[in-house]
C-alpha cells in the first residue's frame, strides 16, 4: 500500500489541483490537467481525497457500483448541511425510483420530436443576428438555444428564465464542490439556489392549478397520484434540469464551435460532408468536456491506480483529463473532426451517466450543422473570447466572430 502518489508530496499534491482551480487557468486548463494525469492518484487531505485523472482510473471508478453520490458519506463533506438533494446526489435505491419517473421525459422517441423545434429556434436566432458583421457566438447563438428548449420542456415562461440566466450560471458553481477547495466567491452559489428554488416552488403551484402538458406538469400529477416524488424531490430535478440542461449545452455548442472556427480546414470539411457533424459533436465533448469532473465517495475498501483507499474518502474524478488521456487517445490535445471517439466519459458512465445526453446531442448537432451550413468563413475577433469563473462547469461567457456573409434559410 502506498499513501502519496510517487512522483510528489502530499503538499504538492494540493498544489498542483489548487492551480487547476485557479482562475488564471480557465482559459486553458489542459496542461495543468495533464500534469495532474502524470502523477495522479493524487492524494490530497491526508488520504481524505483522492484525485484520478487517467482514463481508466475515471471509467473504474464512474462505474462502481459500491460507490455513493452522496458527498457527506465522505470524512471531508461530512459536515455539509443536509439540504434538498438531486438525482446527482441520490443513491439507489432512492436514485432509481426518481430517475425512472424523469427519463420518461427523455426517451429517444421524445427527443427526436423535439427535433424541428430545434431547428426552427436555430432559424430564429440566425433572423435577429441578422446582417450584422459581427456577432456573439455564446450570447447571440449558444446560450438562447438550449433556454428556450428547457423552458419549452418544463413549462416555464422564456421572460421568466431570462430572469434567472444568471442566478443558473452561479448556482452551477454548486459543482466546484467548495469543501474540496475553499473558495470564498463561491458562495453565492447556495444563495442562487435559494432564489431559484424560492421561484420554482411558486412555478409548480401554478402548474398544480393549471396543467398544461409540460414536463413540470406531468412530474408534478405523478407526486399528486400519490406515485413517488415528493415535493423536496420535485424541487430538486427541476433545479437539476434548469442547470444540468442548460450551460452544459451552451459550453458543449461554444466549445465545438471555437474548435472548428480556430480550423479554417476543419470548419469547411465540416460545411462540405454534414454528415460528419455527429462525430464532430462527440469530438467536441471530448476534447473541451462541459462537465470537468464529478465525485464519487468510497463506501467499500477498494484500489484504485495501485492506492489502498479506504470508506470515506473522496475521490474527485477529472473526465477533462481523462478525455485527454494519451494512452487511450492518440493525438488527444487535437481537436478532429472525424475521429467519433464513442468511448469518452464526458457524459459520465453507470447509474449516473448523463439523463439529457440525446437531448444536448439533439441540440448541438442542429446548431453546430446550421451554423457551419450558414455563416461563410468565421474567424474570432482577436483577444475578445472569455472565460466563465466556474472550473467545473467551464465554458465561454463571450466569443465574437467576424464573417463574410450568413447565407439564407
Ligand atoms: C450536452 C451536454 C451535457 C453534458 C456534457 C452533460 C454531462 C453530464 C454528466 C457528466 C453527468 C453525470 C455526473 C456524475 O456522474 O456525477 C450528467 C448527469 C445528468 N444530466 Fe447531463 N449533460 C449534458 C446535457 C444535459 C441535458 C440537456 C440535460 C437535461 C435537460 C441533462 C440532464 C442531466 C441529469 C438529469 C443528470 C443526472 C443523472 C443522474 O444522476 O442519474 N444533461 N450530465
Amino acid at each position: 500500500m502506498r499513501l502519496v502518489s510517487p512522483a510528489l508530496s502530499g503538499t504538492d499534491d494540493h498544489a498542483l489541483l489548487a492551480e487547476y482551480f485557479d482562475p488564471a487557468c480557465r482559459a486553458d486548463p489542459y496542461p495543468v490537467l495533464a500534469r495532474i494525469r502524470e502523477a495522479s492518484p493524487l492524494v490530497l487531505h491526508g488520504g481524505d481525497l483522492v484525485v484520478v485523472a487517467r482514463y481508466d482510473h475515471c471509467r473504474q471508478m464512474l462505474r462502481d457500483p459500491s460507490t455513493s453520490n452522496d458527498p457527506r458519506n465522505t470524512r471531508i463533506g461530512a459536515d455539509i448541511p443536509p439540504r434538498q438533494e438531486s438525482l446527482l446526489f441520490l443513491d439507489p435505491p432512492v436514485h432509481t425510483r426518481v430517475r425512472r419517473l424523469v427519463s420518461k421525459a427523455f426517451t429517444p422517441r421524445v427527443v427526436a420530436a423535439l427535433e424541428p423545434r430545434i431547428v426552427e429556434l436555430v432559424g430564429a436566432l440566425f433572423d435577429r443576428i441578422g446582417d450584422a458583421e459581427e456577432f456573439d457566438v455564446v450570447r447571440d447563438f449558444a446560450v438562447p438555444l438550449p433556454m428556450q428548449i428547457i423552458c419549452e420542456l418544463l413549462g416555464i415562461p422564456l421572460e421568466e428564465y431570462r430572469d434567472f440566466e444568471n442566478v443558473a450560471h452561479l448556482f452551477g458553481r454548486v459543482l466546484d464542490f467548495h469543501h474540496i477547495m475553499p473558495n470564498p466567491e463561491i458562495g453565492e452559489a447556495e444563495a442562487a439556489r435559494g432564489t431559484l428554488i424560492a421561484y420554482l416552488r411558486e412555478l409548480i403551484q401554478r402548474h398544480r392549478s393549471r396543467p398544461d402538458g409540460s414536463l413540470l406538469s406531468h412530474l408534478v400529477a405523478v407526486e399528486e397520484q400519490g406515485d413517488t416524488l415528493s415535493e423536496v424531490e420535485l424541487l430538486a430535478t427541476c433545479a437539476l434540469l434548469m442547470g444540468a440542461g442548460f450551460d452544459t449545452t451552451v459550453n458543449l455548442v461554444s466549445s465545438t464551435l471555437g474548435s472548428l472556427i480556430s480550423d479554417p480546414a476543419a470548419y469547411r470539411r465540416l460545411r462540405d460532408r454534414p454528415d460528419l457533424v455527429p462525430s464532430a459533436v462527440e469530438e467536441g465533448l471530448r476534447h473541451e468536456s462541459p462537465v470537468q469532473f464529478a465525485l464519487r465517495s468510497v463506501m467499500q475498501p477498494t484500489t484504485l491506480g495501485g492506492l489502498d483507499v479506504t470508506p470515506g474518502t473522496a475521490v474527485l474524478v477529472l473526465f477533462a483529463a481523462a478525455n485527454r488521456d494519451p494512452e487511450h487517445f492518440p493525438e488527444p490535445d487535437r481537436f478532429v473532426v472525424d475521429r467519433a471517439p464513442s468511448d469518452h466519459v464526458a457524459l459520465s458512465a453507470g447509474i449516473h451517466y448523463c439523463l439529457g445526453a440525446a437531448l444536448g446531442r439533439v441540440e448541438a448537432a442542429v446548431a453546430v450543422r446550421e451554423f457551419v451550413r450558414r455563416v461563410q468563413d468565421p474567424v474570432l475577433v482577436p483577444g475578445a473570447t472569455a472565460f466563465r469563473e466556474n472550473v467545473n462547469l467551464r465554458g465561454r461567457d463571450t466569443m465574437p466572430v467576424r464573417h463574410r456573409g450568413i447565407l439564407p434559410a
